[in-house]
């Protein structure tokens, strides 16, 4: 599938960030995974990193490609994550949280030297917001927090916002490796991202949410011969 060897392609482009002795960041979905698999293959023939992982799904993965993983409270440095995104707009800023991983893939990707996303062309977007956006929010108080959101699209110039709480296909609510439920805010069009992830973070309830505005420094679109880079 075009699909998967465009993400496959970019996850390839990144391992030229890799160098030995580095702590990296593990991200988390389909196209973080083809990075997970490359580098664990680059272990076996002997790279030397440590890693640490941006959800329980990749620990598992990890795990089982025998790739070294240290617990976060032992790092003291991470010098590369790399991750996979939603949405990318032209100013390398994201959507992220579609696999409820972005509290997790904030912190890492915050506390490193540098985040490079990979993704497929789908990604890419003139403006964020087509994707609904995650909003990670405590189980305490949920409905109030999930009005306290709403009122904050509204406010932030959404138009005709849904916010819902992310269910699996049997009904059950999704909870995050954080116990956290996740609200995904139906907003079409986002007119200040920054804006707006500044208000989202200013409410109470809310743990964390999927704009990650001017984290990523290189954003490496694959495609089917090859892939692109771009540096912010
Ligand atoms: C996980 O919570 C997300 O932030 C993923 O990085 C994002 O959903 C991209 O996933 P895919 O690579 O599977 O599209």
């Amino acid at each position: 599938m075009a699909n998967e060897l465009e993400k496959e392609n970019a996850a390839i482009a990144a391992m030229e960030f890799v160098e030995d002795g580095m702590t990296i960041g593990l991200g988390t979905g389909s196209t973080a995974k083809f990075f997970v698999d490359l580098l664990a293959e680059e272990i076996a023939d002997g790279l030397v990193v440590r890693c640490i992982e941006t959800s329980e799904q990749t620990r598992r993965q990890a795990e089982s490609l025998g790739v070294p993983l240290i617990p976060f409270e032992q790092v003291d440095r991470i010098h590369l994550t790399v991750d996979g995104a939603d949405e990318v707009d032209q100013a390398g800023n994201l959507i992220k949280g579609g696999g409820a991983a972005l509290l997790r893939e904030k912190i890492i990707a915050n506390a490193s030297d540098h985040m490079v996303v990979i993704a497929d062309p789908s990604k890419q977007v003139e403006r964020l917001g087509q994707f609904p956006l995650p909003v990670e929010v405590t189980p305490f108080g949920y409905t109030i927090t999930a009005r306290k959101v709403y009122d904050v699209l509204v406010a932030s110039g959404i138009e005709r916002p849904r916010v819902e709480l992310r269910t699996q296909p049997d009904g059950k609510l999704v909870v995050t490796d954080g116990s956290n439920y996740i609200l995904d805010c139906h907003c079409q069009r986002i007119p200040d991202a920054e804006a707006l992830a500044a208000r989202l973070s200013n409410v109470p309830g809310v743990v964390e949410h999927g704009l990650f505005i001017g984290i990523a420094r290189t954003i490496i679109i694959g495609n089917e011969n090859g892939a692109t880079v771009f540096e912010f």
